[in-house]
């Protein structure tokens, strides 16, 4: 069995890390949520007062960019890794609707960006990885063996996620998870650095009528069809 590099690249909350996670376990690959790290950036700038973006703000922002350490710890107890922020795990806080409402302008930030790529580079991918994000197979891993693009009908999308946050005991509001995904989308397609786009190579899955099990299946066989190239 060759050990792949997997990138799933997509839409905001079309189940990426669902997916990446479950593929990763299936196979003994690493996983990782870039998602997670633009999110942990953006609870350090919120946490810092650094979010007003003018200039002289942004160059701050980059300048205590020094200040912050991303590592992913494996959880024993429920079989994920999870995201620490200058050693505080900070996997529950980076779900919040405040992260999500802030996190595209953040990533939207060249410098930003240049860190987490940097950062995203540094992992072993002798092991086999299933990355999922935004610009994974158009910028971090271009040579990815395998790239994948979900997508899913906006009302889907933000069906599940309402549900996912009212299941962790979240208040939110329907309405504002719509608006929150489908501005992400917008700002995610549109900036000019690193936007999300459709790779040629890569197969696009529109899920909202898949389950996640019809997607294993139907990804797992395409990696089947890749060890035996
Ligand atoms: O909510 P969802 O799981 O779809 O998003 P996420 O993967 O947690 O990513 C949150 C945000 O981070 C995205 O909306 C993008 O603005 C940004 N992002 C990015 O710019 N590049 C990546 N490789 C991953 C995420």
């Amino acid at each position: 069995m060759k050990n792949l590099t997997i990138a799933i690249d997509g839409h905001a909350s079309t189940g990426k890390s669902s997916i990446a996670k479950a593929l990763a376990t299936k196979y003994g690959y690493l996983y990782i949520n870039s998602g997670s790290m633009y999110r942990a950036v953006t609870l350090f700038a919120i946490e810092n007062n650094l979010l007003t973006m003018t200039k002289s703000n942004i160059s701050l922002f980059i300048k205590k960019l020094r200040e912050i350490s991303i590592n992913f710890k494996f959880n024993d107890h429920n079989l994920i890794s999870e995201i620490y922020l200058n050693s505080r795990n900070i996997e529950n806080e980076i779900g919040s609707m405040k992260v999500s409402e802030l996190v595209s302008e953040v990533a939207a930030i060249p410098e930003i960006r240049k860190e987490m790529v940097k950062l995203q580079r540094t992992i072993d991918r002798d092991k086999g990885v299933v990355m999922d994000g935004r610009d994974i197979g158009s910028v971090v891993f271009p040579d990815a063996d395998l790239k994948l693009f979900l997508t899913a009908s906006a009302s889907v999308r933000a069906k599940r996620r309402f549900e996912e946050m009212i299941k962790k005991g979240l208040k939110v509001s329907y309405d504002d998870i719509v608006y929150n995904i489908n501005n992400r989308d917008m700002l995610d397609s549109t900036r000019s650095d690193s936007p999300l786009i459709i790779e040629k190579d890569a197969i696009v899955i529109d899920n909202s009528n898949m389950s996640i099990d019809d997607q294993i299946n139907k990804i797992s066989q395409l990696i089947e069809d890749k060890f035996s190239n």
